[in-house]
């Protein structure tokens, strides 16, 4: 164990053989440490401090066919729902009082919702809570499209790569889709002046140690303010139904190399680590996690934006998954706070 730990003090220049060897290493004390390592330098930047974003899944139309996911527009079993501006706006009220300073809009790439529909809803958004910061995550756009929810208002945008691997990245997604669409959007993204977050599902059919080692040689070109990370679960309408579940300590292994490469990133405990594993979000933070997405979305329409099986939540009212994720931080040592939660810039540390 002792090379591996001596390594870590430079993960961020590790050669690829190292990288490789500390992705592939499961022997339960390099995890550990990894974690423990993991969480001082998580606290040098955020303390105990855990952000929240509210989120907003609004729509589950969906014009992709993504072979993992369960809203992919050839699951004719998925019941579609699209919320309305005004439904939406009751979501942040509600997610306002309720202490949230950030909601992010998640969706299906719905031609429904045209860019001049998403701009006036981010209008109106920013001007009932000028406090607050607006993500979208609403998938491929042109860049012109990025350009216009930026003019009006939008701060963040998440669009998760993936796979950084073009043969795996087809191996996942039917055309139209492509790696190079995907890393020609996040580029055009932080060109903008979005905050961006991009990341992979771990596990995910198909994927081997070298497609996450690319993953994080990715990362580290394209320097997200974000990275979102989860294993990935099969959904039983879909052609991956079969596949086995991705590892959940190899996610969290994954979380603590991430903060340790990326000691600034924000990085959630996601509902996909939560469904995994029952404790899966706080054994996330300690890994090095500092963000966790709880749901806002009305609680009649949470069933069926399924991306997964068994995902968690679907039935807790905004107000109880808030004071539940309160509970379950503040017993692992960490503290939710009112914030909008931005990237730590090197002079505010
Ligand atoms: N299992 C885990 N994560 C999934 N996602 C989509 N389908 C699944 C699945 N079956 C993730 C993708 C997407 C994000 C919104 O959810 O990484 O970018
Ligand atoms: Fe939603 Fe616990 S976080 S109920």
């Amino acid at each position: 164990m002792n090379t591996l730990i001596e390594t870590l003090e430079q993960t961020q220049t590790l050669p690829d053989a190292d990288l490789l060897a500390l992705i592939t290493d499961e022997r339960e004390d390099v995890r550990l440490e990894l974690s423990r390592r993991a969480d001082r330098v998580r606290r040098q930047w955020y303390g105990a401090d855990v952000y929240v974003r509210g989120l907003i899944e609004f729509t589950n139309y969906c014009k992709n066919d993504c072979f993992y996911c369960g809203i992919r527009r050839s699951n004719c079993k998925a019941e579609r729902y699209r919320l309305t501006a005004e439904q939406i706006l009751d979501c942040c009220d509600l997610g306002w009082e309720l202490g949230y300073r950030t909601f992010v809009l998640q969706g299906g790439e719905d031609p429904w919702w045209t860019d001049e529909k998403v701009c006036a809803l981010v209008r109106r958004i920013k001007t009932a809570h000028p406090d607050c910061a607006v993500t979208l995550s609403i998938g491929e756009k042109p860049r012109e499209s990025y350009a216009a929810y930026r003019a009006a208002g939008a701060d963040r945008y998440l669009l998760r790569h993936e796979t950084a691997n073009e043969v795996h990245y087809r191996y996942l997604h039917p055309e139209p889709l492509s790696c190079a669409n995907r890393k020609r959007c996040l580029r055009d993204l932080k060109e903008l002046g979005f905050q961006v977050g991009a990341g992979f599902m771990v596990g995910a059919p198909g994927q081997k140690p070298e497609h996450l080692l690319e993953d994080l040689r990715f990362l580290q070109e394209l320097q997200p303010d974000m990275i979102g990370i989860g294993p990935f679960l099969p959904h039983n309408d879909t052609p991956f139904r079969d596949e086995a579940p991705g590892s959940f300590l190899l996610t969290l292994r994954l979380l603590s190399i991430l903060r340790l490469m990326f000691p600034r990133v924000l990085l959630p405990a996601t509902t996909a680590l939560g469904t995994i594993h029952p404790l899966g979000r706080e054994l996330g933070m300690q890994a090095g996690a500092n963000v966790v997405m709880p749901n806002l979305s009305p609680v009649d329409v949470r069933e069926k934006y399924k991306l997964y099986e068994n995902k968690i939540c679907t039935g807790d009212e905004a107000a109880q998954c808030r004071s539940c994720l309160e509970r379950r931080m503040e017993r692992v040592g960490y503290r939710v706070v009112v914030d909008r939660g931005d990237v730590k810039k090197i002079q505010e540390k």
